[in-house]
């Protein structure tokens, strides 16, 4: 189906029904009168036969504790076979309750207390929380930016594991916020460097099946061999099908004896992981979804480009970066901001709710990150919203 169909037939108005997005801004903003473009997640309902698999389920009415079917393990094996040609085994998978607890889980399991832990960034903020709140010391290397295209300094990643002594890694593959699919030699220099220094890998690969068209997302799991003896991926459906509130996501650990570990850890502090209206809407995405994922991808690569050209147009020193995946646009500001207060402009003047690039890190206060996945006409109303702000 066309852009214009899928937005018709998947859009849907959430104000009200206890959306973060919408309903949840009192927390984070100064006024509640905002058009939100913050909250990774979509304003796009789920491919029906998803819709129809839970529904057939309540009809029946009994929500006991449950357990994982065969052809849920093939519905996700096959999935990653096909979009990503990753092979997984069946024993690899553990299941967990968000990927955001899984990287807590696996720091406290693979890690002591002052220990440390290191993280690239521009990064998703509770990379941060997951770090400092487990006592862990935060070790944190800078991505270089180059007019908003972002690359990694290798000498510094090296010499920051030396100088800190860091026995974790918790990496973001694409990475939230900058858009980055990063490539087979990035990951390849990566991993050597961190096997050279016995570093393990938690690898956060929740988006990734936001790719732009064109580019191949490579995961931790297809490089050599023998990385796969210090890796953890994190994936799950939750992103790429819009159901982050039903609690579902996988923990993949090749190596057995670190698969022992954590089942060891598991048992004393992950229990009763499954959510079943998880596993019934994430087999019946990954039976079913591709085409809506590929039309939905449609609709997310034309509101980045037509947000892209209304800057170009009007305000052509914004720096807006390559979004190579995600549903996430990465804009610097600090060309117009001067002396502006980026909140003022943004929540007063513009009236918008955003993600602020200080969240993500100190050094990109002047930067914001904006949800595209929504219908196009709110990504052209906020990006409107924007220039009138910042040139008035
Ligand atoms: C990199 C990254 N990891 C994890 C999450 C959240 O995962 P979950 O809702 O499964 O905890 C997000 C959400 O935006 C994210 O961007």
């Amino acid at each position: 189906m066309s852009r214009e169909e899928f937005i018709e037939q998947y859009y849907v108005e959430r104000s009200g029904t206890n959306s973060v997005k919408w309903d949840g801004l009192k927390d984070r903003f100064s006024t509640t009168n905002l058009l939100p473009l913050w909250v990774a997640d979509m304003d796009f309902k789920v491919p029906k036969e998803i819709q129809e698999k839970m529904l057939e389920r309540i009809e029946h009415g009994v929500f006991g504790y449950s357990l994982v079917s065969d052809t849920y393990y093939e519905s996700f094996i096959q999935w990653q076979k096909k979009r990503h040609n990753i092979e997984i085994k069946e024993e690899w998978i553990r299941f967990t309750t968000g990927v955001v607890n899984s990287f807590n889980y696996l720091i406290q399991a693979f890690t002591e207390e002052e220990e440390s832990v290191l993280i690239l960034a521009p990064v998703y903020y509770p990379f941060y929380d997951a770090v400092n709140n487990n006592n862990r010391h935060l070790v944190v290397s800078q991505l270089v930016n180059d007019k908003g295209s972002y690359s990694i300094d290798f000498n510094q990643f090296e010499a920051d594991i030396i100088k800190m002594d860091v026995k974790l890694f918790l990496h973001c593959s694409p990475q939230n916020p900058v858009g980055r699919v990063w490539s087979k030699e990035e990951l390849e220099q990566l991993f050597s460097i961190c096997e050279k220094h016995q570093v393990k890998v938690i690898s956060d690969e929740i988006h990734q099946d936001f790719i732009q068209p064109g580019k191949e997302f490579v995961s931790a799991l297809s490089l050599k061999e023998s990385y796969l003896d210090s890796v953890f991926v994190l994936s799950a459906p939750s992103k790429t099908f819009n159901i982050a509130s039903l609690l579902h996501s996988h923990v993949l650990i090749p190596n057995e004896g670190l698969r022992n570990q954590y089942d060891i850890f598991a048992e004393k502090a992950v229990n009763n992981t499954i959510s079943l209206m998880g596993t019934i809407a994430t087999e019946a995405a990954y039976t079913h979804g591709e085409t809506w994922l590929d039309e939905l991808i449609q609709v997310i690569e034309y509101n980045y480009s037509v947000m892209k050209a209304m800057f170009e147009k009007e305000l052509p020193h914004v720096l807006v970066s390559p979004k190579e995946a995600t549903y996430l646009a990465w804009i610097d500001l600090s060309y117009y901001l001067k002396d502006q207060n980026i909140v003022e402009v943004m929540e007063k003047k513009a009236g918008i709710a955003i993600d602020y690039g200080e969240w993500f890190d100190k050094d990109h206060q002047s930067f914001i990150r904006m949800n595209l996945a929504t219908k196009t006409e709110n990504v052209v109303t906020a990006t409107r919203k924007i220039i009138e702000a910042l040139v008035n």
